[in-house]
């Protein structure tokens, strides 16, 4: 079969096309596709077909998808461009005649408030009215999102934000990408839409215990509110609209909206989700 992993320049499609590997599909049955293909000549060397591609140059993608079983689409990260772009990515995959089209979306993205919910949702359904068999992969929280909160901590024995007592089912990225290179690889998830996300979810005064751990000092958890959360981040140095961001997404942390545990991702890969400690130690 042939698989073609996009994204692949980037951490989680680099993961997803190791555990293609470690899954005994030849090297020559994968197409590992990113725009700085430069970073995956390591890939390359082992046998990997590589292929240089944009999400805003249609000819780039039907050239890499052309001959494709299946193409996990690992949405891109330039946030509010997205949607162009995942819908060219959409439409080379109708011309190429691809068996199937897997897509890393979010948590309940038909109907969360999360903030980077529009984007996935607005891809959904540009993959629904495609007509192309397609499997849903809405992954939730990495913990490695959390390694700039570690080494935050480890300079000053502190963990600021403002998600309350919100909780955080996070797994790590490998997690995520185990399923998806299951899900690329075996029958039976035509038409599947699956929430995955780590087993246990856990909250802030937890992950402050778990970083003192790490870096072997004394952490405090320190909750702010939104407002004052937001100028801390101004008054360091961040844009607005990235600061913005960053409160935007504690809101919705605090709101439950990365809570919920599914065990969707441990029945895909056959085993649990990697802890938060263990993630994060190798994250760190
Ligand atoms: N669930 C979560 O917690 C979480 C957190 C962060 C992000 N995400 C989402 O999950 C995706 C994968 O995560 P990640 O950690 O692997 O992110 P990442 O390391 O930033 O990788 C993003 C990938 O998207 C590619 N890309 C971006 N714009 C592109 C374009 N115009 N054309 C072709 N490729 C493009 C990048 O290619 P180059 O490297 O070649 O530029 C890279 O391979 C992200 O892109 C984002 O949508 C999820």
């Amino acid at each position: 079969m042939s698989v073609v992993v996009t994204g692949a320049t980037g951490h989680l499609g680099r993961l997803v096309v190791e555990a293609l590997l470690d899954g005994g599909l030849p090297p020559a049955d994968i197409v590992a596709a990113g725009r700085s293909v430069e970073k995956i000549a390591d890939l390359a060397a082992r046998g990997v077909r590589v292929a240089a591609i944009d999400y805003t140059r249609p000819d780039t993608l039907v050239a890499a998808f052309t001959g494709a079983d299946a193409v996990l689409l690992v949405s891109g990260s330039e946030v509010g461009r997205r949607v162009a772009q995942h819908a060219n990515a959409i439409e080379a995959a109708k011309t190429a005649g691809v068996g199937r089209i897997v897509y890393t979306s979010a948590p309940r993205a038909d109907t969360s408030p999360l903030i980077l919910a529009p984007e996935h949702k607005a891809t959904e359904e540009l993959i629904r009215a495609s007509g192309l068999p397609f499997t849903i992969l809405r992954n939730g929280w990495y913990t490695e999102n959390y390694a700039g909160s570690l080494e935050q901590a480890r300079a000053t024995g502190e963990l600021v934000a403002s998600v309350g007592e919100g909780l955080v089912a996070s797994a790590s990225r490998a997690d995520y990408a185990a399923a998806a290179a299951r899900v690329l690889t075996s029958p039976g998830h035509e038409g599947k839409v699956y929430e995955l996300s780590g087993d246990r979810a856990w909250g802030h005064a937890e992950l402050a215990a778990v970083i003192a751990e790490i870096v072997g000092r004394p952490v405090t958890y320190r909750e702010v509110t939104p407002e004052e959360h937001l100028a801390e981040l101004t008054g360091a140095g961040l844009d607005e609209g990235t600061a913005g961001f960053v409160v935007a997404l504690d809101g919705n942390t605090r709101d439950g909206l990365l809570a919920e545990t599914t065990g969707e991702l441990t029945a895909l890969i056959g085993r649990p989700t990697t802890p938060l400690a263990e993630g994060l130690r190798a994250a760190a």
